[in-house]
Protein backbone atom coordinates (compact mmCIF):
# COMPACT_ATOMS: atom_id res chain seq x y z
CA UNK A 1 0.00 0.00 0.00
CA UNK A 2 1.75 3.42 -1.19
CA UNK A 3 0.90 6.62 0.24
CA UNK A 4 -0.21 9.46 -1.79
CA UNK A 5 2.89 11.34 -4.07
CA UNK A 6 5.40 13.36 -2.22
CA UNK A 7 8.02 15.41 -2.55
CA UNK A 8 11.74 14.17 -2.49
CA UNK A 9 13.50 15.95 0.19
CA UNK A 10 17.21 17.02 -0.72
CA UNK A 11 20.09 15.43 1.41
CA UNK A 12 21.91 18.58 1.36
CA UNK A 13 18.93 20.22 2.91
CA UNK A 14 18.63 18.21 5.74
CA UNK A 15 22.50 17.86 6.49
CA UNK A 16 22.55 22.13 6.30
CA UNK A 17 19.34 22.27 8.80
CA UNK A 18 20.45 19.66 11.04
CA UNK A 19 24.19 21.35 11.75
CA UNK A 20 22.23 24.75 12.10
CA UNK A 21 19.64 23.15 14.84
CA UNK A 22 22.45 21.12 16.30
CA UNK A 23 24.73 24.17 17.07
CA UNK A 24 21.27 25.85 17.76
CA UNK A 25 20.48 22.98 20.96
CA UNK A 26 24.47 23.23 21.79
CA UNK A 27 24.28 26.76 22.42
CA UNK A 28 21.36 26.27 24.69
CA UNK A 29 22.41 23.25 26.83
CA UNK A 30 25.72 24.55 28.27
CA UNK A 31 24.77 23.17 31.80
CA UNK A 32 23.74 19.32 30.31
CA UNK A 33 27.26 19.57 28.72
CA UNK A 34 28.79 20.57 31.91
CA UNK A 35 26.67 17.91 33.90
CA UNK A 36 27.93 15.02 31.16
CA UNK A 37 31.25 16.01 31.88
CA UNK A 38 31.21 15.39 35.13
CA UNK A 39 28.85 12.43 34.72
CA UNK A 40 31.04 10.35 32.58
CA UNK A 41 33.31 10.41 34.75
CA UNK A 42 31.28 7.90 37.39
CA UNK A 43 28.76 6.70 35.22
CA UNK A 44 29.02 4.67 31.83
CA UNK A 45 28.43 6.76 29.11
CA UNK A 46 27.33 9.46 31.45
CA UNK A 47 24.06 8.36 31.98
CA UNK A 48 21.62 5.88 33.82
CA UNK A 49 20.59 3.37 31.11
CA UNK A 50 22.41 2.88 27.03
CA UNK A 51 18.67 4.48 26.06
CA UNK A 52 19.64 7.79 27.54
CA UNK A 53 22.72 8.60 25.38
CA UNK A 54 22.63 11.37 23.21
CA UNK A 55 25.68 12.73 20.68
CA UNK A 56 27.89 15.21 21.77
CA UNK A 57 25.62 14.46 25.47
CA UNK A 58 22.13 13.62 26.58
CA UNK A 59 20.03 16.93 27.79
CA UNK A 60 20.06 16.36 31.83
CA UNK A 61 16.52 17.52 33.31
CA UNK A 62 15.30 18.87 36.74
CA UNK A 63 11.91 19.04 37.32
CA UNK A 64 8.95 18.38 35.80
CA UNK A 65 4.66 19.73 36.24
CA UNK A 66 2.19 18.47 34.41
CA UNK A 67 2.39 18.49 30.43
CA UNK A 68 6.07 20.41 30.98
CA UNK A 69 10.21 19.34 31.64
CA UNK A 70 12.69 22.02 32.08
CA UNK A 71 16.11 21.03 31.47
CA UNK A 72 19.06 22.21 33.57
CA UNK A 73 19.93 25.46 31.90
CA UNK A 74 16.12 26.17 32.55
CA UNK A 75 14.84 25.47 29.07
CA UNK A 76 10.89 25.03 29.23
CA UNK A 77 9.83 21.98 27.51
CA UNK A 78 6.10 20.68 26.74
CA UNK A 79 6.41 16.71 27.33
CA UNK A 80 5.98 14.63 23.99
CA UNK A 81 8.51 11.87 25.31
CA UNK A 82 6.91 11.57 28.75
CA UNK A 83 9.26 8.50 29.92
CA UNK A 84 8.84 6.17 27.18
CA UNK A 85 5.25 6.25 28.06
CA UNK A 86 5.12 6.26 31.74
CA UNK A 87 4.03 9.28 31.95
CA UNK A 88 0.55 9.46 31.08
CA UNK A 89 -0.75 11.15 33.84
CA UNK A 90 1.45 13.99 33.62
CA UNK A 91 4.19 14.77 36.00
CA UNK A 92 3.86 15.52 39.61
CA UNK A 93 0.03 14.61 39.42
CA UNK A 94 -1.59 16.12 42.76
CA UNK A 95 -3.46 12.66 43.62
CA UNK A 96 -0.45 10.68 42.80
CA UNK A 97 2.20 13.25 44.66
CA UNK A 98 -0.94 12.60 47.60
CA UNK A 99 -0.80 9.14 47.45
CA UNK A 100 3.25 8.66 47.82
CA UNK A 101 3.26 11.08 49.93
CA UNK A 102 1.00 9.89 52.47
CA UNK A 103 2.80 6.41 51.84
CA UNK A 104 6.07 7.70 53.30
CA UNK A 105 4.83 8.35 55.94
CA UNK A 106 3.43 4.88 57.09
CA UNK A 107 6.68 3.05 56.06
CA UNK A 108 8.13 2.42 52.25
CA UNK A 109 8.88 -1.02 52.16
CA UNK A 110 7.73 -4.41 54.02
CA UNK A 111 8.21 -7.65 51.54
CA UNK A 112 4.77 -8.46 52.72
CA UNK A 113 1.42 -7.58 51.23
CA UNK A 114 -0.52 -4.66 51.66
CA UNK A 115 -4.28 -3.39 51.13
CA UNK A 116 -3.22 -1.41 48.09
CA UNK A 117 -1.72 -4.33 45.87
CA UNK A 118 -4.98 -6.11 46.13
CA UNK A 119 -6.88 -3.01 45.09
CA UNK A 120 -4.75 -2.47 42.05
CA UNK A 121 -5.32 -6.33 41.37
CA UNK A 122 -8.99 -5.95 41.54
CA UNK A 123 -8.95 -3.07 38.87
CA UNK A 124 -6.72 -4.13 36.57
CA UNK A 125 -9.06 -7.77 36.19
CA UNK A 126 -11.68 -6.00 35.77
CA UNK A 127 -9.70 -3.64 32.66
CA UNK A 128 -8.25 -6.80 31.20
CA UNK A 129 -11.27 -9.06 31.91
CA UNK A 130 -7.98 -11.14 33.36
CA UNK A 131 -9.02 -12.98 36.35
CA UNK A 132 -5.17 -13.51 38.13
CA UNK A 133 -2.26 -10.94 38.82
CA UNK A 134 1.18 -10.98 40.22
CA UNK A 135 3.32 -7.81 40.41
CA UNK A 136 7.58 -7.00 39.28
CA UNK A 137 9.13 -3.53 38.95
CA UNK A 138 9.62 -3.06 35.30
CA UNK A 139 8.73 -4.33 31.73
CA UNK A 140 11.86 -6.86 31.74
CA UNK A 141 10.95 -8.67 34.63
CA UNK A 142 7.07 -9.06 33.00
CA UNK A 143 8.15 -10.57 30.18
CA UNK A 144 10.92 -12.57 32.07
CA UNK A 145 8.22 -13.99 34.17
CA UNK A 146 5.43 -14.53 31.58
CA UNK A 147 7.33 -16.26 29.73
CA UNK A 148 8.85 -18.93 32.26
CA UNK A 149 5.11 -19.33 33.17
CA UNK A 150 4.36 -20.25 29.67
CA UNK A 151 7.14 -22.28 29.51
CA UNK A 152 6.36 -24.07 32.33
CA UNK A 153 2.21 -24.33 31.52
CA UNK A 154 3.33 -26.24 28.13
CA UNK A 155 6.30 -27.47 29.30
CA UNK A 156 7.87 -26.31 25.87
CA UNK A 157 11.37 -24.16 25.44
CA UNK A 158 11.28 -22.52 22.22
CA UNK A 159 9.00 -18.86 22.30
CA UNK A 160 7.96 -17.01 19.45
CA UNK A 161 8.23 -13.11 18.92
CA UNK A 162 7.66 -10.42 16.70
CA UNK A 163 10.70 -9.69 14.34
CA UNK A 164 12.10 -6.31 15.48
CA UNK A 165 10.12 -5.76 19.00
CA UNK A 166 11.55 -5.11 21.88
CA UNK A 167 10.48 -6.86 24.87
CA UNK A 168 12.92 -5.87 27.43
CA UNK A 169 16.59 -6.40 28.32
CA UNK A 170 16.43 -10.09 29.71
CA UNK A 171 17.86 -12.52 27.46
CA UNK A 172 14.95 -14.40 26.29
CA UNK A 173 13.92 -11.50 24.47
CA UNK A 174 17.09 -9.32 23.41
CA UNK A 175 16.83 -11.92 20.10
CA UNK A 176 16.04 -10.47 16.32
CA UNK A 177 15.71 -6.27 17.04
CA UNK A 178 17.61 -3.55 15.71
CA UNK A 179 19.18 -5.63 13.31
CA UNK A 180 20.68 -4.07 9.53
CA UNK A 181 18.28 -4.20 6.50
CA UNK A 182 20.93 -6.43 5.18
CA UNK A 183 20.70 -9.01 7.87
CA UNK A 184 17.38 -9.82 8.33
CA UNK A 185 17.11 -13.08 6.13
CA UNK A 186 14.26 -13.87 4.46
CA UNK A 187 11.08 -11.53 4.92
CA UNK A 188 8.90 -14.66 5.86
CA UNK A 189 11.31 -16.68 8.37
CA UNK A 190 13.92 -14.02 9.20
CA UNK A 191 17.01 -14.86 11.36
CA UNK A 192 17.70 -15.11 15.15
CA UNK A 193 20.26 -12.73 16.04
CA UNK A 194 21.46 -11.39 19.48
CA UNK A 195 20.74 -7.42 20.09
CA UNK A 196 24.05 -6.98 21.31
CA UNK A 197 26.80 -8.80 22.81
CA UNK A 198 26.80 -11.39 25.78
CA UNK A 199 23.68 -13.12 24.63
CA UNK A 200 24.05 -16.95 24.89
CA UNK A 201 23.56 -18.35 21.54
CA UNK A 202 21.50 -21.42 23.17
CA UNK A 203 18.98 -18.94 24.81
CA UNK A 204 19.43 -17.03 21.27
CA UNK A 205 18.35 -20.29 19.24
CA UNK A 206 15.66 -20.66 21.65
CA UNK A 207 13.43 -17.50 20.41
CA UNK A 208 12.23 -17.79 17.00
CA UNK A 209 10.88 -14.47 15.03
CA UNK A 210 8.29 -14.11 12.72
CA UNK A 211 6.80 -10.85 10.78
CA UNK A 212 4.13 -8.68 12.35
CA UNK A 213 0.58 -8.01 10.37
CA UNK A 214 1.41 -11.53 8.79
CA UNK A 215 -0.79 -14.35 10.35
CA UNK A 216 -0.06 -17.28 7.80
CA UNK A 217 3.93 -16.51 8.40
CA UNK A 218 3.24 -16.94 11.94
CA UNK A 219 1.51 -20.63 11.67
CA UNK A 220 3.48 -21.66 9.11
CA UNK A 221 6.23 -21.05 11.30
CA UNK A 222 4.59 -22.60 14.45
CA UNK A 223 3.74 -25.78 12.40
CA UNK A 224 7.79 -26.08 11.39
CA UNK A 225 8.53 -25.96 14.72
CA UNK A 226 6.93 -28.89 15.80
CA UNK A 227 7.70 -30.61 12.65
CA UNK A 228 11.58 -29.61 14.13
CA UNK A 229 10.63 -31.08 17.63
CA UNK A 230 10.61 -27.64 18.90
CA UNK A 231 7.35 -26.44 19.52
CA UNK A 232 6.38 -23.15 21.40
CA UNK A 233 5.39 -22.29 25.00
CA UNK A 234 4.15 -19.00 23.61
CA UNK A 235 4.14 -15.80 21.10
CA UNK A 236 5.05 -12.39 22.92
CA UNK A 237 4.14 -9.72 21.27
CA UNK A 238 2.63 -6.15 21.32
CA UNK A 239 -1.17 -6.14 19.99
CA UNK A 240 0.11 -2.67 18.33
CA UNK A 241 3.98 -2.54 17.98
CA UNK A 242 5.18 0.99 19.83
CA UNK A 243 9.11 0.39 19.23
CA UNK A 244 9.33 1.02 15.31
CA UNK A 245 6.88 4.37 15.59
CA UNK A 246 3.49 2.94 15.97
CA UNK A 247 2.38 0.02 13.49
CA UNK A 248 -0.94 -0.89 14.21
CA UNK A 249 -2.24 -4.69 13.70
CA UNK A 250 -4.18 -4.74 10.00
CA UNK A 251 -7.97 -6.06 10.61
CA UNK A 252 -8.36 -9.76 11.33
CA UNK A 253 -4.65 -10.07 12.31
CA UNK A 254 -4.97 -10.60 16.55
CA UNK A 255 -8.09 -12.43 15.57
CA UNK A 256 -6.08 -14.67 13.31
CA UNK A 257 -3.22 -15.03 15.93
CA UNK A 258 -5.64 -15.92 18.43
CA UNK A 259 -7.32 -18.23 16.53
CA UNK A 260 -3.29 -20.05 16.21
CA UNK A 261 -2.15 -19.99 19.33
CA UNK A 262 -4.79 -21.48 20.68
CA UNK A 263 -5.18 -24.44 17.84
CA UNK A 264 -1.70 -24.95 18.34
CA UNK A 265 -1.84 -24.95 22.30
CA UNK A 266 0.85 -21.67 22.39
CA UNK A 267 0.29 -18.97 25.24
CA UNK A 268 -0.50 -15.80 23.75
CA UNK A 269 1.03 -13.19 25.55
CA UNK A 270 0.44 -9.13 25.20
CA UNK A 271 3.36 -6.88 25.94
CA UNK A 272 1.29 -4.25 27.22
CA UNK A 273 4.29 -2.15 28.79
CA UNK A 274 3.92 0.33 26.07
CA UNK A 275 0.04 -0.24 25.26
CA UNK A 276 -1.09 -0.86 28.17
CA UNK A 277 -2.82 1.97 30.51
CA UNK A 278 -2.12 4.16 27.30
CA UNK A 279 -4.38 3.16 24.71
CA UNK A 280 -7.54 2.47 26.50
CA UNK A 281 -8.55 1.35 30.09
CA UNK A 282 -7.53 -1.82 29.76
CA UNK A 283 -4.80 -1.68 27.22
CA UNK A 284 -4.62 -3.34 23.25
CA UNK A 285 -7.04 -5.90 25.07
CA UNK A 286 -9.63 -3.92 25.11
CA UNK A 287 -9.20 -1.50 22.10
CA UNK A 288 -8.89 -4.63 19.99
CA UNK A 289 -11.15 -6.72 21.55
CA UNK A 290 -8.97 -10.09 21.57
CA UNK A 291 -7.53 -11.12 25.03
CA UNK A 292 -4.61 -13.09 24.90
CA UNK A 293 -3.91 -15.97 28.11
CA UNK A 294 -1.35 -13.62 29.73
CA UNK A 295 -0.78 -9.61 29.46
CA UNK A 296 2.49 -7.67 30.71
CA UNK A 297 2.13 -4.40 32.06
CA UNK A 298 4.90 -1.78 33.30
CA UNK A 299 5.89 1.66 32.59
CA UNK A 300 2.42 4.02 32.84
CA UNK A 301 1.27 1.35 35.40
CA UNK A 302 3.27 3.03 38.50
CA UNK A 303 2.29 6.90 37.49
CA UNK A 304 6.02 7.64 37.73
CA UNK A 305 7.31 4.83 39.70
CA UNK A 306 9.05 1.95 39.22
CA UNK A 307 6.59 -1.01 38.89
CA UNK A 308 5.20 -4.01 36.47
CA UNK A 309 2.50 -6.94 36.45
CA UNK A 310 1.68 -9.60 34.60
CA UNK A 311 -2.26 -10.95 34.30
CA UNK A 312 -3.33 -14.16 32.81
CA UNK A 313 -6.37 -16.63 33.08
CA UNK A 314 -6.43 -19.44 35.66
CA UNK A 315 -5.31 -21.74 33.58
CA UNK A 316 -2.08 -20.08 32.60
CA UNK A 317 -1.47 -19.18 36.70
CA UNK A 318 -2.00 -22.86 37.72
CA UNK A 319 1.28 -23.52 38.15
CA UNK A 320 2.43 -20.87 40.02
CA UNK A 321 -0.60 -21.34 42.57
CA UNK A 322 0.45 -24.62 42.84
CA UNK A 323 4.33 -22.88 43.87
CA UNK A 324 5.79 -25.06 40.79
CA UNK A 325 6.94 -21.62 39.79
CA UNK A 326 8.59 -19.57 41.15
CA UNK A 327 7.24 -16.20 40.73
CA UNK A 328 9.28 -13.88 43.55
CA UNK A 329 10.88 -10.46 44.08
CA UNK A 330 11.88 -8.67 47.00
CA UNK A 331 10.53 -5.20 45.66
CA UNK A 332 7.18 -6.79 44.03
CA UNK A 333 3.98 -4.96 44.74
CA UNK A 334 5.86 -2.37 47.10
CA UNK A 335 3.83 -0.35 49.13
CA UNK A 336 4.59 2.83 47.53
CA UNK A 337 4.34 1.62 43.77
CA UNK A 338 1.24 0.58 44.84
CA UNK A 339 -0.32 3.72 46.41
CA UNK A 340 1.14 5.69 43.55
CA UNK A 341 -0.75 2.76 40.94
CA UNK A 342 -4.19 3.02 43.27
CA UNK A 343 -4.26 6.96 43.04
CA UNK A 344 -3.43 6.32 39.50
CA UNK A 345 -5.61 4.02 38.07
CA UNK A 346 -8.63 4.80 40.25
CA UNK A 347 -8.68 8.59 40.70
CA UNK A 348 -6.09 9.55 37.12
CA UNK A 349 -6.95 7.27 34.60
CA UNK A 350 -10.50 7.61 34.40
CA UNK A 351 -13.27 7.47 31.32
CA UNK A 352 -12.95 11.28 31.23
CA UNK A 353 -9.26 10.92 30.93
CA UNK A 354 -9.14 8.29 28.34
CA UNK A 355 -11.93 10.34 26.24
CA UNK A 356 -9.24 13.32 26.33
CA UNK A 357 -6.63 11.50 25.14
CA UNK A 358 -8.55 10.24 22.54
CA UNK A 359 -10.05 13.61 21.74
CA UNK A 360 -6.14 15.27 21.68
CA UNK A 361 -4.27 12.62 19.76
CA UNK A 362 -7.14 13.08 16.97
CA UNK A 363 -6.46 16.51 16.94
CA UNK A 364 -3.08 16.06 16.62
CA UNK A 365 -2.84 13.45 14.30
CA UNK A 366 -5.19 14.86 11.52
CA UNK A 367 -3.57 18.37 11.99
CA UNK A 368 0.13 16.55 11.71
CA UNK A 369 -1.81 14.67 8.66
CA UNK A 370 -2.86 18.04 7.37
CA UNK A 371 0.78 19.12 7.42
CA UNK A 372 1.92 16.45 5.49
CA UNK A 373 -0.60 17.02 2.87
CA UNK A 374 -0.24 20.66 2.67
CA UNK A 375 4.18 20.22 1.65
CA UNK A 376 3.48 16.91 -0.03
CA UNK A 377 5.94 15.48 2.74
CA UNK A 378 6.68 11.95 2.41
CA UNK A 379 5.10 10.62 5.56
CA UNK A 380 2.24 9.93 7.23
CA UNK A 381 0.56 10.29 10.69
CA UNK A 382 -0.39 7.34 12.87
CA UNK A 383 -1.82 6.72 16.44
CA UNK A 384 -4.16 5.43 18.68
CA UNK A 385 -4.94 6.66 22.29
CA UNK A 386 -2.47 8.54 24.03
CA UNK A 387 0.40 7.44 21.37
CA UNK A 388 1.34 8.57 17.89
CA UNK A 389 3.55 9.55 15.77
CA UNK A 390 4.54 10.98 12.07
CA UNK A 391 6.53 8.01 10.23
CA UNK A 392 8.52 9.76 7.62
CA UNK A 393 8.13 6.86 4.75
CA UNK A 394 6.92 7.26 1.44
CA UNK A 395 5.22 3.48 2.19
CA UNK A 396 3.13 2.13 4.80
CA UNK A 397 5.04 0.20 7.61
CA UNK A 398 3.41 -3.10 8.48
CA UNK A 399 6.67 -4.72 9.99
CA UNK A 400 10.19 -4.57 10.56
CA UNK A 401 11.20 -5.09 7.30
CA UNK A 402 8.96 -2.11 5.66
CA UNK A 403 10.55 -0.44 8.94
CA UNK A 404 14.23 -0.21 7.88
CA UNK A 405 13.49 -0.41 4.29
CA UNK A 406 11.46 3.30 4.23
CA UNK A 407 12.38 4.76 7.68
CA UNK A 408 14.20 8.19 7.36
CA UNK A 409 16.89 8.16 10.09
CA UNK A 410 18.24 11.67 9.05
CA UNK A 411 14.86 13.37 8.98
CA UNK A 412 14.12 12.05 11.94
CA UNK A 413 17.05 12.96 13.98
CA UNK A 414 16.12 16.64 12.30
CA UNK A 415 12.52 16.27 13.52
CA UNK A 416 13.95 15.88 17.14
CA UNK A 417 16.13 18.87 17.11
CA UNK A 418 13.87 21.44 15.37
CA UNK A 419 11.36 20.19 18.60
CA UNK A 420 14.03 20.77 21.29
CA UNK A 421 14.90 24.03 20.28
CA UNK A 422 11.02 25.02 20.09
CA UNK A 423 10.15 23.72 23.49
CA UNK A 424 8.69 20.13 22.91
CA UNK A 425 10.61 17.56 24.66
CA UNK A 426 10.62 14.41 22.15
CA UNK A 427 11.38 11.02 22.54
CA UNK A 428 14.81 10.44 20.63
CA UNK A 429 15.37 7.77 18.69
CA UNK A 430 13.58 7.15 15.54
CA UNK A 431 12.01 3.54 16.52
CA UNK A 432 9.64 6.03 19.21
CA UNK A 433 6.91 7.65 18.97
CA UNK A 434 4.70 10.84 20.96
CA UNK A 435 2.95 9.91 24.32
CA UNK A 436 0.13 12.47 25.31
CA UNK A 437 -0.28 13.12 28.56
CA UNK A 438 -3.95 13.36 30.18
CA UNK A 439 -2.94 17.54 31.58
CA UNK A 440 -2.01 18.32 28.12
CA UNK A 441 -3.94 20.57 25.81
CA UNK A 442 -5.11 20.93 22.57
CA UNK A 443 -2.69 24.56 22.75
CA UNK A 444 0.02 22.31 23.60
CA UNK A 445 -0.53 19.49 20.19
CA UNK A 446 -0.68 22.52 18.54
CA UNK A 447 3.21 23.91 19.01
CA UNK A 448 4.09 20.19 18.50
CA UNK A 449 2.24 20.80 15.05
CA UNK A 450 3.89 24.38 14.36
CA UNK A 451 7.41 22.46 15.14
CA UNK A 452 6.56 20.08 12.35
CA UNK A 453 5.06 22.81 9.89
CA UNK A 454 8.41 24.92 10.52
CA UNK A 455 10.29 22.05 9.70
CA UNK A 456 8.51 21.01 6.48
CA UNK A 457 8.37 24.40 5.57
CA UNK A 458 12.06 24.80 5.76
CA UNK A 459 12.67 21.69 3.65
CA UNK A 460 10.43 22.03 1.21
CA UNK A 461 10.63 25.83 0.48
C1 LIG B 1 6.95 -3.34 24.77
C2 LIG B 1 7.96 -3.29 25.85
N1 LIG B 1 8.14 -4.36 26.65
C3 LIG B 1 9.03 -4.37 27.66
C4 LIG B 1 9.80 -3.26 27.89
C5 LIG B 1 10.81 -3.28 29.02
O1 LIG B 1 10.37 -2.47 30.04
P1 LIG B 1 11.42 -1.93 31.13
O2 LIG B 1 12.28 -0.94 30.45
O3 LIG B 1 10.54 -1.36 32.20
O4 LIG B 1 12.17 -3.11 31.62
C6 LIG B 1 9.68 -2.13 27.09
C7 LIG B 1 10.52 -0.94 27.32
O5 LIG B 1 10.59 -0.04 26.55
C8 LIG B 1 8.73 -2.14 26.04
O6 LIG B 1 8.58 -1.09 25.24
Amino acid sequence: MSVPAHIEIERARIKKLTEREAARLNERTHGSRSFYERASRSLVGGVASSYQLRDPWPIYLSHGKGPRVWDVDGNELLDFHNGFGSMVQGHAHPAISKAVQERIELGTHFAAPTEDAIVVAEELQRRWGLPKWRYVNSGSEATMDAIRIARAATGRDTIVKIFGSYHGHHDYVMVSIGVDYDKIGDRLEPLSLPYGAGIPQAVVDLTVAVPFNHAEAMERKIERLFEEGRPPACVIMEPALMNLGVVLPEPGYLEAVREITRKHGVLLIFDEVKTGLCIAPGGGTERFGVTPDLVTLAKALGGGLPSGAIGGTEEAFELVDAEKVVQIGTYNGNPLSMAAARANLLEVLTPDAYAHLDALNEHILSSCQAVIDKYSFPGYSVGVGSKGCVTFSPERIVDYETFKANQDAELCELAWLYNMNRGIFMTPGREEEWTLSITHSFDDCDAFVAAFEEMADDLTA
